[in-house]
């Protein structure tokens, strides 16, 4: 375990003992990670790794890199969003944690690439990513230090997908564990959390009220269904936008309501995008908007809403309310954007709730030791979560949470591995 000083950009120290309160309120929702912890510290499975860990910089992040120093890493992290840090949590890792942290709120964008330098600089043999810009540094700029590097984990579907695109081409330089292809990931985090936290973070922000409303998700994946679950929860009537027709389909036949995007915009009230790509509320749409409506995204990046058309076509903008700005178009009509159209969840809230996160964070500790201890049989390609692992971590979940299970009889096991038993 590293014993020199963290070394720190982060907002103001003095935070600390208010960050320590809340990673420790996180921890107690966090059982499956904490079990990690507790053997980790024994084991020490990643004595002496040094790890540029580039994710939300959130309590729940915090209770991960409290485990991989346990487990004896040298950890430095910095933040994979500009708006999702929560100082007081970064303040609280370094005097509190001892680990090193270059994360501060609302960093322009220098910063926020300067950050990421900064954590490449510690001349990481482990990079934990949530959205590869970790690893896109090391591949554009760095390639002097991919040598030194055993491999890698990516948190979101976005990073997974560039690392795959990577991959094809033939550049990918070391092994990556696809975090978000765990079951106890995607399941959970994408579907349950984003789908509480996103809804959770537009009414933070502007404290409407969903019921009766008509609430357009775009995008049908794993964030898209938890976002029109859970918004229909609250009594809206969600409006679902795709192009995938399978996800289309399964769409309608949950329940809602599926059109394109041009014809949502001229009845939507709420609208949140949840696809990893881009202009998907593109101009054409903007022109569209009823007055009113309200923009925000959930998905990776801050690309999905044509934020540029929508400056073009303003007349005037506002604060309208913290985490809010209103752009007023040429015939009077208004719209609202959350959060620079940056990850509503954690622009605007405080990102998924530490329960969920316990299986995330759970699932990369996991395949941070399995990285280590695998180095030299992994090629440099992307793999999934060993289904040991995956299937190791509902089971503790189930356990923490005080549910059994049944379990297949030999008899059982047998019939199902059959052909022909009992026909
Ligand atoms: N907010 C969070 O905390 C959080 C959590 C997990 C994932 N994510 C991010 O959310 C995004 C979506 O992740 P996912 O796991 O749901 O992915 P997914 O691949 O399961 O789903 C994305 C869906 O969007 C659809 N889509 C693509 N382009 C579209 C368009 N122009 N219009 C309508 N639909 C379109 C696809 O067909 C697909 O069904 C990614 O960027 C991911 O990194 C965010």
């Amino acid at each position: 375990m590293s014993t020199t000083a963290p070394r720190h950009d982060v907002k103001d120290l003095a935070l600390a003992p208010a960050g320590v309160t809340r990673i420790t309120w996180a921890d107690g929702e966090m059982p499956v990670l904490a079990a990690i912890r507790e053997r980790f510290e024994r084991e020490q499975p990643l004595d002496g790794v040094r790890i540029a860990a580039c994710l939300h910089v959130t309590t729940e992040t915090a209770n991960l890199a409290r485990t991989l120093h346990a487990g004896g890493a040298d950890v430095v992290l910095c933040a994979s969003n500009p708006l999702s840090t929560q100082d007081d949590v970064a303040a609280a890792l370094v005097e509190e944690y001892g680990i090193s942290v270059y994360a501060i709120r609302g960093e322009d964008n220098d910063t926020y690439y300067s950050h990421i330098e900064a954590a490449v600089d510690h001349r990481p043999q482990l990079t934990m990513d949530d959205g590869a810009d970790v690893i896109g540094v090391l591949h554009k700029d760095r390639r002097d230090q991919l040598g030194e590097i055993l491999g890698g984990t990516e948190e979101t579907t976005t990073g997974v997908i560039r690392l795959r695109a990577l991959e094809a081409q033939g550049e990918l330089a070391f092994p990556i564990i696809a975090v978000n292809e765990a079951s106890t990931k995607h399941l959970f985090d994408n579907r349950y959390g984003t789908g509480q936290s996103t809804v959770d973070g537009i009414i933070r922000a502007t404290n409407v009220l969903l019921a009766g409303r008509r609430f357009v998700v775009a995008g049908y994946g794993w964030t898209g269904r938890g976002v029109a679950l859970r918004a229909r929860g609250m009594g809206a009537h969600v409006i679902v936008t795709e192009v995938d027709p399978v996800r289309a389909l399964e769409a309608l036949m949950d329940g809602y309501e599926v059109m394109p995007i041009e014809r949502a915009a001229e009845v939507g009230d709420v609208f949140c995008t949840a696809t990893g790509d881009k202009n998907v509320i593109s101009r054409a749409a903007i022109e569209r908007l009823k007055d009113g409506a309200i923009l925000s995204n959930t998905g990776h990046f801050n690309v999905e809403i044509e934020i540029d058309a929508l400056r073009e076509l303003a007349v005037s903008t506002r604060e309208a309310r913290p985490e809010v700005e209103e752009f007023e178009l040429a015939d009077g009509r208004r719209v609202y954007l959350i959060g620079e159209g940056r990850l509503v969840n954690l622009a605007a809230a405080e990102g998924h709730p530490a329960a969920v996160m316990d299986m995330s964070f759970a699932n990369q500790a996991l395949s941070a030791e399995y990285v280590v201890a695998h180095a030299e049989e992994l090629e440099p390609r992307v793999y999934v979560v060993p289904e040991e692992i995956d299937r190791e971590i509902a089971r503790l979940k189930l356990e923490s949470m005080g549910v059994e299970i049944d379990s297949l009889t030999e008899e059982q096991a047998r019939y199902l591995a059959s052909w022909d038993e009992g026909t």
